[in-house]
C-alpha cells in the first residue's frame, strides 16, 4: 500500500471511529463507562493460534462500534508471531484495529496475566488455549472484572467442570459477561429449526443421530516426542493426542455436535454407553481412540447415536439428524457451517416430504456468536453461557468414559467422578513434569475398556 493509500486508509478509520463514538456514547455499555468517556472497548488474545486469530476477527467484523485489539499472550512466540502476522495481513486497510505494541505481546504460562493487566474493567478477553488452562484462565478474568468469550470445550474432568460453575457464579455476581464458543447456538437457521422443533413441527424427537467422520486432523495423532522438546511444552502444542490437555479428539471434535442434538431435544442424556478402539495407529502414541459409538439415552428413553471417526480412506460424515413422531429434521448436513436446516414430513427425508428449508446464504454463526455477546455487553443484559456449556461438556465427558471404560456411565456417575486430569495447572512454569509421562516403549497410557473401569487411563 503506497503512502497515500495509508493515510486515506487512516482517515477512513478515524473517521469511521469518529462517528462510532458519538454512536458508543449514546449506547455507552455502563459495565465499561467506568473507564473513562473515550475508552473503547478492548480486546486482549489469550492463546494465539487458528482459532483465537479467527476469534479476534469474528470479534471486529461483528462489532458495531470500534473495539481493537490491543495485547497478546501464548506460550509459544512463532505461534503470537504467526497470528501477529495474519491479523496485520487481514486488516491492511484498518491496521489500528489490530495494532500490538511489542511490549503488550507476552509468552510464558503467566503471559495471559500481563494481557488481561493491559485491559481495562469491562474490556473483553479472549481465551482460546486448549481447554485444561480454561478455569485458571477465567478466573484472572473475573478478578480483573473483564467479560470474556471463551473458547469451547471447557473442561474434561468434573471436578474443573466444578470449578467453572462456581466461577460462572462469581462472573454473574460481578455483572459480567461469558460467551462460549458453540457457536451453533447463535446460528440463525438452527435457531429457527429449534423453535419448529419445539412447537412441534416434526412432533416427539424419538431418535437422534449425529455423525463426525473425517481422516485425522489438528494433533489428534502424535508419533514419539522429540528428545530435544520439553514434554509439557510438546503436549501442550499437540493438545488434540493429550485427554488432559483438551479431552482428547472426543471432546475437541464432538463437543459441537452432541450439544447441537440436545438442544433439538430440549433436555440432556441420563447416560451412555459405548464402543471404541484404536486400529492402524502404526507408530501413533497419542491417547486417543480412532473410532467411538455411543448410544446416550434420554429419560424419555429416547436415543442419540453417535459415531465418530477419525480415519483415512474411510467414509466422510459430518451431519446431525433427528427424528420425530411426526417428521424429520436435519440439524447440519456437511459442517458447523451452514446448517442447510431442514424439516420433513416423513423420515425420508427427500424433496417430496420436505416441509421447510433455511433460506441460503446463512449468517456466519462465529460472526452471529460475537454480535449476540457484544450486544449483551452494550446493552448491559445478563450473558453467561458457561453453566450450559458445562453440561454440553459433561455429556462429552459421560460419553467418552463409556467409550474409554466399556461401562455403562449414568450422568450421576460423571458427576460424582473424581479424576483430576491436570492437577498443578494453575502452577505450570516452563519445566513442571507433564500431567501424563510415556512408559519406556514412548507410548502413553491409553484406556483399556473392562481394565481401568474406575478412571479413563491408568498411570504409564
Ligand atoms: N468453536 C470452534 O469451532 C473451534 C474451532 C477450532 C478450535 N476451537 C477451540 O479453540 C481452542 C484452541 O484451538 P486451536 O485450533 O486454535 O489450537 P491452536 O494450537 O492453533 O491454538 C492454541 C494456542 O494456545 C496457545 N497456548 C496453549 N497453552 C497456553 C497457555 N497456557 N497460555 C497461553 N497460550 C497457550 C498455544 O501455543 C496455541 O498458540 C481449543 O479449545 C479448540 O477446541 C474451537
Amino acid at each position: 500500500m503506497d503512502q497515500q493509500a495509508r493515510q486515506t486508509d487512516r482517515r477512513e478509520f478515524i473517521k469511521y471511529a469518529g462517528a462510532a463514538t458519538a454512536l458508543s456514547a449514546l449506547a455507552v455499555p455502563r459495565v465499561f463507562a467506568s473507564a473513562g468517556a473515550d475508552h473503547k472497548l478492548q480486546i486482549a488474545l489469550v492463546g494465539c493460534g487458528g482459532r483465537g486469530t479467527g476469534a479476534v476477527v469474528d470479534a471486529l467484523t461483528a462489532a458495531s462500534y470500534p473495539i481493537k485489539l490491543v495485547a497478546m499472550a501464548d506460550v509459544f512466540q512463532h505461534k503470537m508471531d504467526e497470528s501477529v502476522t495474519a491479523l496485520e495481513r487481514q486488516y491492511q486497510a484498518t491496521p489500528d484495529l489490530v495494532h500490538v505494541p511489542d511490549e503488550k505481546k507476552f509468552i510464558g504460562f503467566d503471559a495471559f496475566k500481563h494481557a488481561m493487566d493491559a485491559l481495562q474493567p469491562g474490556d473483553i478477553v479472549i481465551l482460546a488455549t486448549p481447554l485444561a488452562f480454561r478455569w485458571v484462565h477465567f478466573q484472572y478474568a473475573i478478578d480483573r472484572g473483564l467479560n470474556v468469550f471463551m473458547e469451547k470445550p471447557l473442561v474434561a474432568d468434573t471436578p474443573s467442570a466444578n470449578r467453572m460453575l462456581d466461577l460462572a457464579k462469581k462472573a454473574d455476581a460481578k455483572n459480567l459477561k461469558v460467551a462460549v464458543g458453540l457457536m451453533i447456538r447463535h446460528c440463525r437457521a438452527r435457531q429457527e429449526l429449534h423453535k419448529r422443533i419445539s412447537d412441534g413441527e416434526i412432533g416427539d424427537l424419538i431418535a437422534m443421530r449425529a455423525y463426525r467422520m473425517h481422516g485425522p486432523v489438528g494433533s489428534c495423532f502424535s508419533t514419539s516426542r522429540p528428545k530435544d522438546r520439553d514434554e509439557l511444552l510438546w503436549q501442550i502444542e499437540r493438545f488434540h493426542s493429550f485427554i488432559w490437555a483438551s479431552g482428547g479428539l472426543f471432546n475437541d471434535f464432538y463437543v459441537h455436535q452432541i450439544d447441537e442434538v440436545c438442544w433439538m431435544k430440549n433436555a440432556w442424556p441420563i447416560k451412555a454407553q459405548a464402543l471404541g478402539g484404536r486400529h492402524f495407529r502404526g507408530d501413533n502414541v497419542d491417547q486417543n481412540f480412532d473410532n467411538y459409538s455411543v448410544e446416550y439415552t434420554f429419560e424419555d428413553g429416547s436415543k442419540f447415536f453417535f459415531d465418530g471417526r477419525t480415519m483415512i480412506g474411510t467414509r466422510n460424515d459430518m451431519s446431525s439428524i433427528v427424528h420425530g413422531t411426526k417428521g424429520s429434521g436435519i440439524v447440519s448436513t456437511s459442517g458447523h457451517f451452514p446448517g442447510n436446516c431442514r424439516t420433513f414430513k416423513t423420515q425420508n427425508q427427500d424433496k417430496e416430504s420436505t416441509v421447510w428449508r433455511a433460506k441460503q446464504p446463512e449468517a456466519n454463526p462465529y460472526t452471529m456468536e460475537w454480535k449476540d455477546l457484544l450486544e449483551a455487553v452494550t446493552n448491559d443484559e445478563p450473558y453467561n453461557e458457561v453453566p450450559r456449556a458445562i453440561q454440553a461438556c459433561l455429556v462429552a465427558n459421560m460419553g467418552r468414559m463409556a467409550a474409554h471404560t466399556g461401562q455403562e456411565i449414568t450422568f450421576d456417575d460423571i458427576q460424582s467422578c473424581p479424576h483430576v486430569m491436570s492437577p498443578g495447572v494453575a502452577e505450570f512454569t516452563t519445566g513442571s513434569p507433564a500431567p501424563v509421562l510415556a512408559g519406556p516403549d514412548g507410548k502413553y497410557p491409553v484406556p483399556t475398556p473392562g481394565v481401568t473401569v474406575d478412571r479413563e487411563y491408568g498411570t504409564a
